[in-house]
C-alpha cells in the first residue's frame, strides 16, 4: 500500500492515531528529527518497526510520552532523573531510567533491557498524537538503520518509501539533531549520546560532570555504534582544502563550496547538517568538511560527523 501523506489537521491526526491503534507505523515530526512511530505497547507493531528500519534487535527504542505523568508509569523518575524531566521537558532530552513495573511499553521496545529511554517531545503534533493514543509511542529516527536522520517528510519518504503506513507533515524539524541521551541507571548520570541539549548546560543544572559512556561494538547506547548517520559518499573531516574530486563544506571563516554556517553559528550548523549531507550525497562521491568547534552543540555535530565518516559496516 502507498504511504499516506497526512497534514497536521485534527482529521488527519485522528487518522494517524487510528493507524497506530491498529498496529500501524506512522512517521511523526519532532523538534529534533522525524520519528518512526508505533504504539509502544503493541509488540507486533514494534517488531515490524525494527524490521522496516533494519535495526539490530539489541538497540532499544525511546518511549515518547506526553509528560512526566505518563513517563512515571513507564520508568522510575525519582531523584535527579525526575529533576531533569521537570526542567528540560518538553524538549530534546532522553532520560534512561530503570523500567517501572506494569508500564505500557512492551519488552521488545526496550530490547529486553530492564531500563527504558523516555522523552517528552515538544512538537505539538506529536504531543497530540500521544495524548489521543493515551499511551507512549516508540519513535526511533525515521531512517534506515545507520543512515542519515530525516528532518522533512520528503526525507522520510526518500528513506522508507512505501514501507510505512503514513507520514504526518509537521514541517521541517527546527533542531535537526537528535536528543541528548542521559542515563540515570548507574552511580553517576552518564551521557550516552550528545544531542540537542548541550552537555555543559546539563552539568551546570545537575552540579556534577556527566560520565561518558563506553563506546564499542555493543555499547550501552547502541546509537553509539561506530558507523551511523552515514551518507554513501566518502566523508573526510577537519579538511582545510578540497583534494581532487572532493566537494568542500565550510564553517565560519572557511567558506568552501557550501557552508554549514557562514557566520560560524553552531545552532545553524546543526540544523543544516543532515539536509546538506543528504543533498551532497545525491551529487558527489567524496565530501570534505572543515573543522567544527567541539564546544556546545559542536560536541553532537562532531559525534555525528565522526560516525558518518567511519568506514566499518553498520550492524
Ligand atoms: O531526537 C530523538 O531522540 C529522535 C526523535 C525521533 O525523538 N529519536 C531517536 O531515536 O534518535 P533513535 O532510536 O534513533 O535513537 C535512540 C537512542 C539510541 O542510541 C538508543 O540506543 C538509545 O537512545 N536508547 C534508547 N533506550 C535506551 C536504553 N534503555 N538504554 C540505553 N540507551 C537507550
Ligand atoms: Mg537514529
Amino acid at each position: 500500500m502507498a504511504t499516506l501523506a497526512l497534514k497536521p489537521t485534527p482529521e488527519d491526526i485522528s487518522t494517524a492515531v487510528n493507524i497506530l491503534r491498529q498496529g500501524g507505523i506512522v512517521a511523526v515530526p519532532t523538534e529534533t528529527v522525524y520519528g518512526l512511530a508505533a504504539d509502544a505497547s503493541n509488540a507486533d507493531a514494534v517488531a515490524r518497526l525494527y524490521a522496516v528500519k533494519g535495526r539490530p534487535a539489541f538497540n532499544p527504542l525511546i518511549a515518547h510520552v506526553n509528560g512526566p505523568e505518563m513517563a512515571a508509569q513507564e520508568g522510575d523518575l525519582s531523584g535527579k532523573a525526575g529533576f531533569c524531566a521537570g526542567f528540560y521537558w518538553p524538549g530534546p532530552l532522553t532520560i534512561v531510567v530503570p523500567v517501572a513495573p506494569g508500564g505500557a511499553a512492551c519488552e521488545l521496545a526496550r530490547a529486553g533491557l530492564d531500563t527504558i529511554g523516555l522523552r517528552h517531545p515538544s512538537h505539538s503534533v506529536t504531543h497530540d498524537i500521544i495524548t489521543r493514543l493515551g499511551r507512549p509511542i516508540v519513535a526511533p529516527s525515521a531512517n534506515r538503520s545507520g543512515r542519515i536522520s530525516p528532518v522533512t517528510p520528503q526525507d522520510v519518504y526518500e528513506e522508507l518509501g512505501d514501507d510505512l503506513d503514513a507520514i504526518v507533515d509537521g514541517g521541517r524539524c527546527p533542531l535537526g539533531l537528535e536528543s541528548t541521551v542521559v542515563s540515570f541507571t548507574g552511580q553517576e548520570p552518564a551521557l550516552l549520546r550528545p544531542g540537542g541539549v548541550e552537555r555543559a548546560v546539563i552539568e551546570r543544572f545537575l552540579g556534577t560532570p556527566l560520565a561518558t559512556a563506553e563506546t564499542g561494538s555493543r555499547p550501552e547506547s547502541p546509537g553509539q555504534l561506530s558507523r551511523h548517520y552515514a551518507p554513501n559518499a566518502r566523508l573526510r573531516l577537519d579538511a582545510k582544502t578540497a583534494d581532487g574530486g572532493e566537494v568542500l563544506v565550510g564553517f565560519g571563516h572557511l567558506s568552501g563550496d557550501y557552508s554549514l554556517s557562514p557566520r560560524g553559528d553552531l545552532k545553524e550548523a546543526a540544523a543544516n547538517l543532515y539536509p546538506l549531507l543528504r543533498y551532497l550525497d545525491r551529487h558527489h562521491d567524496q565530501i570534505a568538511i572543515g573543522p567544527i568547534p567541539r564546544h556546545g552543540l559542536g560536541e553532537a555535530i562532531n559525534d555525528r560527523l565522526q560516525r558518518a565518516a567511519a568506514r566499518d559496516e553498520p550492524c
